[in-house]
């Protein structure tokens, strides 16, 4: 590991220069300090258009991730985890996709003002995504050992039998013999063509995984296997890691901290234990709420769906998004997006129910 390393091919330093020309042409370059996180996504903004409407996806999220960190990014479909992964990576289609605000600064650098030849080096060999159909991460015409090994090469100064070698090596850590690299994706089952995907994006030993829904296409005992294994390398390796997934059982195993999404904003986020042990946001509680428990004696209390359905994201309500599904909803609710509380170091909430001021209804 520590001799493929010393081969990877890029340096990652951008010049300023590079950095200030493209500045002029960005019209949220708001002279932000960079910042001194590992990776900080910071009120990053993104919509698209699409028929004429604009959809607002992803509506000013922010988090952080540390070396080595898990961070469970759990919401709704259409909830804009996708979109956020994209622009870390910057693979966002552009049309119908825009950046419309903030940064993403990654080491010190915003990602955002990269020049793209950069960028072509931090993706796949920095950062890395496991997306969220393997198929279509795959490509049907060459084998997989062919394209694990053509990705090796485009990031590292290895020779085409030190790639091979590696490949292989990627393979078996996979779980994947390395008789089979010469086989095709159709010849895998689901389960094993993730493991591809996997070896794919671990090739290069990024820093950072963005794994966006890596298990949601298995069966569950594959779902188990391919978890271990992740959490496995990831201690081999040191990787950080985004897990994008709807299931909480995934982020309970997984995860340091946990940030919940919706309707493209972040309401609640903190430690693994803070969410799940004192969950506090209405949405948050509705996803625990929607989770079966064996446990209940009363048939009635065993399962409670979150009534109602994610916002129109062409037509967002004006304050709290997760008005019109709320129990606790006000006036003042409706009218204004509520202040991000702390409500215990690091214990982030979106409600009004724990604003100053809301006194005893926050209890
Ligand atoms: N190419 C696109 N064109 C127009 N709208 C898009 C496009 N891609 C995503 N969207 C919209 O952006 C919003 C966020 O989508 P995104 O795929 O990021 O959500 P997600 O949380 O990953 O959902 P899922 O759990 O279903 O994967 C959704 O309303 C989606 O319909
Ligand atoms: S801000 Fe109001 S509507 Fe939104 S979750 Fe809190 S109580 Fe419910
Ligand atoms: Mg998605």
């Amino acid at each position: 590991m520590a001799d493929f390393e010393k081969k990877k091919k890029h340096d990652h330093d951008w010049s300023n220069k590079g950095e200030k020309r493209r500045r002029h042409g960005r019209n949220f370059d708001d002279g932000a300090e960079p910042r001194k996180e590992f990776l900080a996504v910071d009120n990053l903004v993104v919509e698209y258009t699409s028929g004429g409407a604009v959809v607002k996806a992803v509506n000013g999220v922010s988090f952080t991730l540390e070396k080595g960190e898990t961070l469970g990014l759990v919401g709704e479909t259409g909830a804009g985890k996708t979109t956020i992964a994209k622009s870390i990576l910057r693979i966002l289609p552009d049309p119908p996709a825009k950046v419309r605000g903030g940064h993403i600064w990654f080491n010190g650098r915003d990602i955002l003002k990269a020049p793209e030849g950069k960028m072509l080096a931090i993706r796949g060999d920095k950062i890395a995504m496991i997306f969220q159909d393997p198929m279509t991460a795959l490509n049907p015409t060459m084998t997989v050992g062919k394209q694990i090994q053509e990705n090796i090469q485009l990031h590292s100064d290895c020779t085409r039998k030190e790639a091979e070698e590696r490949m292989n090596e990627m393979l078996e850590m996979v779980g994947i013999p390395r008789v089979r690299a010469v086989e095709y994706p159709h010849q895998f089952s689901g389960g094993m063509k993730q493991r591809v995907v996997i070896a794919m994006a671990l090739a290069c030993n990024p820093e950072i995984i963005l794994a966006d829904e890596p298990t949601t296409a298995l069966d569950v005992t594959i779902q188990a296997q391919v978890l271990d294994m992740m959490k496995d390398l990831r201690e081999k390796l040191g990787t950080a890691m985004v897990l994008i997934t709807h299931d909480l059982g995934v982020v309970a195993e997984m995860c340091d901290k946990v940030a919940v999404i919706y309707a493209g904003e972040i309401i609640e986020s903190g430690s693994l234990e803070q969410i799940f042990h004192r969950p506090s946001h209405p949405y948050t509680n509705g996803l625990f709420g929607a989770i079966p428990s064996i446990d209940s004696e009363d048939e009635s209390k065993r399962l409670s769906a979150i009534p109602g359905l994610p916002p129109d994201p062409t037509n967002l309500p004006v304050g709290c998004k997760f008005a019109p599904r709320c129990e606790f909803a006000t006036d003042a609710c409706r009218a204004c997006i509520p202040e991000n509380v702390e409500m215990e170091p690091g214990h982030f909430v979106r409600c009004n129910r724990f604003a100053a001021g809301a006194g005893k209804e926050a209890e």
